[in-house]
């Protein structure tokens, strides 16, 4: 496990991360917000947190939910959900990331979740990035790049993207069986690895200019501030690269 933040760490520690982050997260959430909720493990433990706040507090929220997976938890868990519509904007979206560069831009849709997440955070007036340590990463891409694809356009599109240096491989259902793995909104996934990305935005302009990819997992420009647990620790990190420690959520841009 690479990341500015330190060494190599086991699952387990990791999701114990994922898990003090999730609660820290889950605490900043206010009576009366409109919220996103985002996918993944750590989203899961944020979205278990702030439902045992709705029960104990009788806290008072609405939601979106990201992904179909994280809207059942959310229902298990009690807490109120939405569906997107006209005028409709969230206070904060909340959600995990694949990697997180020093500016913050990120690589998400480790989970086949990001077009939906994209779609939240970009209808939310601030986007608060949650992960473990082994998320931080110096430079974008050691982590393949997913992208949403139409199965219709995929073929040309694993050209296109070879065209422009990535290798790009079809994921698969995960269990063995020779099936591609199906979104929510029912298209495939392609995993495109680049190596490290000296220019994110640059790649994001290219993948955005072929035809057949619905969403890529590169998110620049959209996070305000990424909380990231270490050991017992929470650090935020902001846009301008300044890492600390986070004691209070004054220190959220
Ligand atoms: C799903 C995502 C997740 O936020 C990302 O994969 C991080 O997941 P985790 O919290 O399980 O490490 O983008 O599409």
């Amino acid at each position: 496990v690479r990341g500015k933040l330190g060494s190599a760490k086991t699952k387990q520690q990791l999701n114990s991360e994922k898990e003090l982050v999730g609660r820290a997260a889950a605490g900043l959430v206010q009576p009366g917000m409109k919220l996103g909720l985002g996918s993944g493990s750590t989203s899961y433990h944020f979205i278990r947190f702030l439902g045992e706040r709705v029960e104990r507090e009788n806290l008072r929220i609405e939601a979106v939910a990201s992904s179909r997976d994280s809207e059942a938890v959310a229902r298990e868990v009690g807490i109120l959900l939405s569906e997107p519509r006209r005028g409709l904007r969230l206070d904060l979206a909340i959600d995990g990331a694949d990697e997180i560069g020093p500016d913050l831009s990120l690589i998400k849709g480790g989970g086949g979740a990001h077009l939906r997440e994209k779609v939240v955070v970009a209808a939310a007036d601030y986007f608060l990035v949650i992960a473990d340590s082994s998320k931080l990463v110096q430079q974008l891409g050691s982590f393949p790049v997913p992208l949403e694809v139409v199965p219709f356009a995929l073929p040309w599109v694993m050209d296109r993207v070879e065209a422009i240096g990535a290798e790009p491989v079809l994921r698969l259902e995960q269990g063995g069986a020779d099936r591609p793995c199906l979104t929510d909104q029912q298209n495939y996934l392609l995993d495109c690895r680049f190596g490290g990305i000296d220019d994110p935005a640059q790649v994001a302009v290219r993948l955005e200019k072929i035809p057949g990819i619905v969403a890529h997992g590169l998110f620049i420009g959209y996070a305000r501030a990424a909380l990231i647990a270490q050991d017992k620790e929470i650090m935020v990190l902001r846009s301008d690269g300044t890492l600390e420690r986070f004691d209070t959520c004054d220190q959220l841009p």
